[in-house]
């Protein structure tokens, strides 16, 4: 943009101001056209396979279609579109951009000690325990909470329910095999985390991969679920659902509030991610804290 600041002559300075107007004016066109094409690219999305990705946060959806974008060597958000409703492949790799499945073994040390020393002791009261991962990605957070459940004897009354709208994601999570570079990193997150044991008693290592042993998957279910539009499946003692409520918007993020606290039974336990919050949700007065700072809740009525 041209800067008028210093110019002294008045009918240089107008015009001057007159062409900034018409850039602004150019730019708020391009960025109206631009809203225009992620709404109907979202809404053919949506239309033709189901996926509603319409209420996710505006500006993380648009660095993700412009990322698909460049990855497909395409020019615009409507080659994308056109693309994405003629080639099913092409909507596979959307599904992968747009799902950031980035996840880790004991992910936040603290949210799994907190798991040991406040949630286990109320569990241990329970004859039968289901648990609910919303949003598991690939697998780590389950089999972090396999073995700690498995290490705190209570895993055989256990079922975890591990769920993601992502079926190729939850494909790679059943399998349970992971880059056994990353399992250093783990080892010591394991043992942060009040780990009894050592993290390399729960898989075989085999030509650079970490393969989680069968006894930990066995109260496992995998399934896919859309938070978005299915609705609840059974009524939990512990939901799970960590960094998938920040990437939608207010609307959406409270209608998955109302889906997570109907789907807990009464004093269920409900695990947020670190930036994530029940404040200011429309459940805000029907839980109570476990533990703030690592985003532990209690549905009390
Ligand atoms: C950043 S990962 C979080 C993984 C894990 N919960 C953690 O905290 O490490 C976000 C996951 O949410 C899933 N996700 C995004 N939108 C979803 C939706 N509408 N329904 C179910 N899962 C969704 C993505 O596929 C991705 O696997």
């Amino acid at each position: 943009m041209v800067d008028s600041s210093n110019s002294q002559d008045p009918l240089i300075g107008t015009n001057i101001q007159r062409s900034n107007q018409q850039v602004l004016r150019l730019e708020q066109r391009n960025d109206d056209i631009e809203n225009i094409e992620i709404k109907l690219l979202l809404e053919g999305v949506y239309l033709h396979y189901g996926f509603d990705f319409r209420h996710y946060a505006p500006a993380s959806i648009k660095r993700r279609i412009w990322h698909c974008v460049r990855e497909e060597k395409l020019n615009s958000i409507s080659a994308l579109q056109e693309r994405l409703l003629y080639n099913s492949a092409c909507m596979e790799r959307f599904l992968l951009i747009l799902s950031i499945n980035v996840t880790a073994l004991f992910r936040d040390v603290g949210f799994y000690r907190v798991f040991r020393e406040k949630i286990v002791p109320r569990l241990r009261t329970y004859p039968f325990i289901r648990i609910w991962h919303a949003g598991c990605s690939s697998g780590e957070e389950v089999y972090s909470l396999a073995i700690l459940l498995q290490e705190e004897g209570l895993y055989d009354r256990v079922r975890l329910y591990a769920t993601d709208m992502n079926e190729v994601i939850l494909a790679r999570a059943r399998d349970g095999i992971y880059p056994l570079e990353k399992m250093m990193a783990y080892e010591k997150n394991y043992r942060s985390a009040g780990g009894k044991k050592a993290l390399t008693d729960y898989y075989t290592a085999q030509y650079g991969r970490a393969i989680f042993h069968g006894n930990l998957k066995k109260n496992i279910v995998w399934s896919q679920h859309n938070l978005v539009t299915d609705g609840s499946f059974n009524e939990f003692h512990v939901i799970l659902c960590r960094n998938v409520l920040i990437y939608f918007d207010q609307s959406l993020q409270e209608r998955v509030h109302k889906l997570l606290y109907n789907s807990l039974i009464t004093f269920g336990m409900l695990g947020l991610g670190q930036m994530e919050s029940i404040r200011f949700s429309p459940c805000e007065a029907n839980y109570g804290a476990i533990d703030s700072l690592e985003k532990w809740y209690s549905k009390i009525r």
